[in-house]
């Protein structure tokens, strides 16, 4: 605003007479006066713009609040992301450093887009300082961001572990977590596989870690037997939730979930049933190989365009309450399946977002994968089918079903017999 009073400048006035000083004078209080008018309706203008864009914003604010659903309060939100900071800050000084990032399922998002894995096996691996400093400017960068990308968290799998191995990756490099989501009563079959293919973890140079994964019983004999288990070999990972058919989807999630909070530095994750027999040689050599084309995908047997059982009373019934479209997302079989852990983090994201379906398969690798965006690669040598339980069929495959703790141990034997010949 130029409020113009006079027009008369000080050249104008003859500098000596006593007629020119007054002038000279006057024209000094209105030059005065002038700019504090003008000061002054700028600065109430200013202040009353001020006062209506905070009321404005904080308006904005409280509505948002009221409106969100509970998980997803911008208030929570915020009070959320300064705990994991306070974490990130308390894990730095007790030198541990994993856990921070995960404690979040959006700063885990986060963290998972912006900065996938170092899988690149050229740069060292970070170190846990490293780790949380990339942490803290992502942090930093997620705090002044005012729009959060509302989702709601549906499957917070909050459960607790029961057993737990949470130093299995702790001071030590792991390429491949081979997980084996098992009954918990399955105790031949586990006995079975630490004693053929799971022996690969007990060579340290191998860099493989073997997990069985978990849920619980009521019966106290067989949580009682679990327990000497898993005190006598530190494989087991047994999370609360009930351990039934219908709840295999938790059990894979919490594969996902544990590679996540204690071994995201490893490189590949396979997930394979208890009654598989795994050629791990072929399946590393076959993972590393892919592996060079890209660190971001699963790989198994890939289902294409099937379709969801509609008649009542089969296994694989799937209600249209459940799941409404007509086929399935193309999935991997659940018998034997591989990724990458940056694979495993992603899907581990989604799986806050996408209520489970019982069929684990079709869950994780069909619709989380599809939801993070992870490709999934068909490789015919993961056999979902009973193959010949023979060390010279397994010689050219990776995975074969249906095979008794006889069998495994039968086939793991002749594959590693140096005098094994085969007919071409
Ligand atoms: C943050 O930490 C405090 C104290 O540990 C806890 O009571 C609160 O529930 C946490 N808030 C969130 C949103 O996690
Ligand atoms: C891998 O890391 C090395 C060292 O940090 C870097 O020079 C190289 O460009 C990286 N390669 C890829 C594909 O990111
Ligand atoms: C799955 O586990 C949850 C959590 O323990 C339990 O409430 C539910 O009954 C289980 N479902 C089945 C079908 O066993």
């Amino acid at each position: 605003m130029e409020l113009r009073l006079t027009t008369t400048t000080y050249d104008s006035v003859s500098p000596v007479t006593e007629k020119g000083r007054r002038s000279r004078e006057m024209i000094f209080k209105r030059r005065t006066l002038e700019c504090c008018v003008r000061l002054s309706s700028n600065r109430v203008v200013f202040i009353a713009a001020a006062l209506l864009f905070v009321s404005c914003f904080s308006a904005m604010n409280v509505l948002r609040d009221r409106l969100s659903p509970p998980s997803e309060k911008p208030s929570v939100f915020r009070e959320a992301m300064r705990n994991v900071t306070k974490a990130a800050r308390l894990d730095t000084a007790s030198g541990s450093s994993h856990m921070s990032a995960t404690q979040h399922p959006r700063l885990l998002l986060r963290y998972v887009k912006e900065k996938p894995f170092p899988h690149n096996k050229s740069a060292s691996h970070l170190s846990g300082e490293k780790y949380i400093s990339d942490l803290a400017s992502i942090l930093a960068r997620f705090h002044s961001r005012v729009a959060v990308r509302a989702r709601r968290v549906v499957n917070a799998h909050s459960f607790n572990y029961i057993n737990n191995v949470p130093d299995a990756c702790t001071g030590k490099t792991v390429e491949t977590l081979l997980g084996v989501p098992s009954r918990v009563d399955s105790f031949t079959q586990r006995q079975a596989i630490r004693e053929t293919w799971g022996q690969f973890s007990t060579v340290d140079t191998n860099k493989v870690v073997l997990l069985f994964f978990l849920g619980s019983t009521r019966d106290k004999n067989i949580q009682e037997k679990v327990a000497v288990e898993a005190q006598k070999h530190g494989d087991i990972v047994q999370e609360t939730f009930i351990d039934s058919y219908r709840n295999l989807s938790l059990k894979s999630v919490a594969l996902v979930r544990w590679v996540s909070l204690y071994c995201p530095d490893s490189t590949f994750v396979l997930k394979a049933d208890d009654d598989m027999y795994i050629n791990v040689p072929r399946l590393l050599s076959r993972l590393r190989a892919q592996f060079d084309k890209g660190p971001l995908f699963m790989m198994g047997t890939l289902h294409l365009n099937s379709r969801p059982f509609r008649t009542k009373g089969h296994k694989w019934f799937m209600p249209p309450s459940e799941y409404r479209q007509k086929l399935y997302p193309n999935y991997l079989s659940g018998t034997a399946y591989a990724m990458t852990t940056t694979a495993a983090l992603r899907l581990y994201v989604e799986s806050f977002y996408v209520r489970p379906l019982f069929l684990e398969d079709v869950y994780l690798t069909g619709i989380l994968a599809d939801k993070a965006s992870v490709p999934r690669i068909s490789d015919m040598e993961f056999s979902a089918q009973k193959i010949e339980p023979t060390g010279c069929k397994f010689k050219t495959h990776i995975s074969g079903h249906h095979n008794t703790p006889e069998e495994i141990r039968k086939i793991h034997a002749e594959l590693f017999d140096p005098d094994l010949r085969c007919k071409k």
